[in-house]
This record gives structure tokens, C-alpha cells and sequence, in this order.
């Protein structure tokens, strides 16, 4: 077997057994949109201050989109925060200020909001593209699988353990990359993410947040030429 072989099937491994668990949400989502829009009165401020009413963000200002990402993520990331395995001077403080029923019933609130895609059909990538490319096939010459190998078909995120990638910010999605590389974000099973963001280019880097945060204006241009054919 070659090493890049050996290499795909140990994630393939990592990828099924994080994958088992199925996302049930068990907090409230109404009390969830209560403490999103009008913060918990004990030091969360309102989250839709920063993530915006639908939870959409702010590109410019560096505030993801949270809205539809699957609950034990985005529950995880709000505890990872109050831990400090992922740092952030402004999540920080309020993921600190969260009881464990309120992060509960946040996420199960977020997860209830639209998501930006949902599976179409396969498509081969182009080869010109390299965003697309490193999407749907990696670039297993430096031992980078394909991310949607783990966030799924489209980047559309897959159960508990792998967000949503597609239609997020391109310069959170950056930041992000470059929090793992830095150590300011360690918190990734088995740093999975991590030694992905150390092989990556910087000119990978781009290509792939750029493809990311344009997906969804994407495939709805395919769609609307499907349609009129
Ligand atoms: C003052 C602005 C601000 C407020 C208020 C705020 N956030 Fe955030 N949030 C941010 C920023 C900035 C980031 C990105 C930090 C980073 O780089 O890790 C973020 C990241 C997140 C993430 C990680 C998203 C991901 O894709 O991994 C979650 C989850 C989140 N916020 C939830 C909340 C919730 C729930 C509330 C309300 C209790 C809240 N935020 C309030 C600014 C804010
Ligand atoms: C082997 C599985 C795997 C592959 C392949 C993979 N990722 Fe990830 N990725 C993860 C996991 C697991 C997380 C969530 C870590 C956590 O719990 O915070 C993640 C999270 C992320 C995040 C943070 C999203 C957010 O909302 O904060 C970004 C950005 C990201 N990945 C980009 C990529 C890119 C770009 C590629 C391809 C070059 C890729 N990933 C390939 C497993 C993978």
C-alpha cells in the first residue's frame, strides 16, 4: 500500500467512528431565540448583536454565519470557548457566562435557522479551479484529503462532529485556518484540522474560502440555467 493510501484510509477511519453519533437537540429553541435576542442577564449579551437577527453574521466584521449548523457543534464550540481550547477575546467572556441549559437551548435555536445549501447532484470538479478542486479531491501530493471527504457533499457539514463550510464568510473561514496553524483554535478531534491547515498554501488558503463563501450563489445560478434550458 503507499503511503498516501495508508494516509486516506486511517481519516476515512477517524471519519466513520466520529461519525456515529446521531444529532439529537435536546435544548429548548424557543428559550434559545429568547437568550439569542435578548442575552441571558447574567453577562451573554444578545447574540444577535454580532450574528446578526437570522444568524447570518457579518462578513466584514468577522462574525460567522451560525445559523443551521447542527447543535452538538455548534454546543461544543461554545464549550470549547468557556474551556479555552479554542480562543476568542469576544466569545470567550460570554461562552463563560452560559449555564449548560443555555448553550442547550442556543444551539438547538441555531440549528433550527435555515442553512445555506442543501446536497444537489455530483459534479465533477474542474481542474482549473483550484478551490473546487481541493473541495471535491484534495491534493493528496501534500497529504491534503478532499475537505468534503468530511464536511460533506457541497461543504453542506455532516452530523455532530463536521460544520458546514459553505456559505460562511471567506475571511472567518480564514481565520479559522489560520487560528489552527497559529494554536489559538486547538480544539479538532485527533487535530484533524489542524495538520490539514499546516499543509495548506497560502494561496490554497484562498482558493478554497473564496470557493466556500461563494458556493451557495453558485449552485443557485446552476440551478436557475437548469431551469432555463
Ligand atoms: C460582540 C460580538 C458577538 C456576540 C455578542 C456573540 N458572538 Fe459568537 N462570535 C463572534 C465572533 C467574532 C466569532 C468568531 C471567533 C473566532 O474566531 O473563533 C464568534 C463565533 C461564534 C461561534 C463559533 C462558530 C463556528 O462556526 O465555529 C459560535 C457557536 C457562536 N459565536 C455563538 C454565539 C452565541 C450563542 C452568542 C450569544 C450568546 C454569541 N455567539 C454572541 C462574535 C460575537
Ligand atoms: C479528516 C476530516 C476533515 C477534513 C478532510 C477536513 N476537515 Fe475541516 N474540520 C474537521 C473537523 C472535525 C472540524 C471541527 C473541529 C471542531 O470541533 O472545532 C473542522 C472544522 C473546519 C473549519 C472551522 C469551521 C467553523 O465553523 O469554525 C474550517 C474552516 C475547516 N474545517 C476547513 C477545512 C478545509 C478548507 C478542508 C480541506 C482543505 C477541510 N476542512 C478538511 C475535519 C476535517
Amino acid at each position: 500500500m503507499t503511503k498516501t493510501m495508508r494516509a486516506a484510509l486511517s481519516l476515512l477511519a477517524v471519519t466513520v467512528a466520529l461519525n456515529t453519533g446521531v444529532a439529537v437537540a435536546a435544548g429548548d429553541t424557543a428559550r434559545g431565540e429568547n437568550i439569542a435576542t435578548q442575552g441571558n442577564g447574567a453577562g451573554a449579551l444578545a447574540c444577535t448583536t454580532c450574528h446578526g437577527p437570522d444568524g447570518k453574521g457579518n462578513a466584514a466584521a468577522g462574525f460567522p454565519d451560525i445559523a443551521g449548523l447542527n447543535a452538538d457543534y455548534l454546543s461544543k464550540q461554545l464549550h470549547d470557548y468557556a474551556e479555552g481550547t479554542r480562543k476568542s477575546p469576544i466569545m470567550q467572556p460570554f461562552a463563560t457566562a452560559l449555564t449548560e441549559d443555555d448553550i442547550q437551548s442556543l444551539s438547538a435555536y441555531y440549528q433550527s435557522l435555515q442553512s445555506p445549501v442543501s446536497a444537489v447532484a455530483y459534479r465533477a470538479p474542474d481542474p482549473a479551479n483550484q478551490g473546487e478542486w481541493l473541495a471535491l479531491r484534495g491534493d493528496w501530493d501534500n497529504l491534503i484529503p478532499a475537505c468534503n471527504q468530511c464536511h460533506g457533499p457541497n461543504g453542506m457539514g455532516v452530523g455532530n462532529s463536521f460544520p458546514a463550510l459553505a456559505g460562511q464568510h471567506a475571511s472567518y473561514l480564514k481565520g479559522q485556518i489560520l487560528a489552527w496553524r497559529n494554536g489559538t483554535r486547538n480544539n479538532d478531534p485527533n487535530h484533524l484540522m489542524k495538520g490539514i491547515a499546516d499543509r495548506l498554501s497560502e494561496q490554497q488558503i484562498s482558493a478554497i474560502t473564496e470557493y466556500y463563501a461563494a458556493l451557495p450563489e453558485q449552485l443557485a445560478g446552476q440551478a436557475e440555467e437548469k431551469e432555463n434550458r
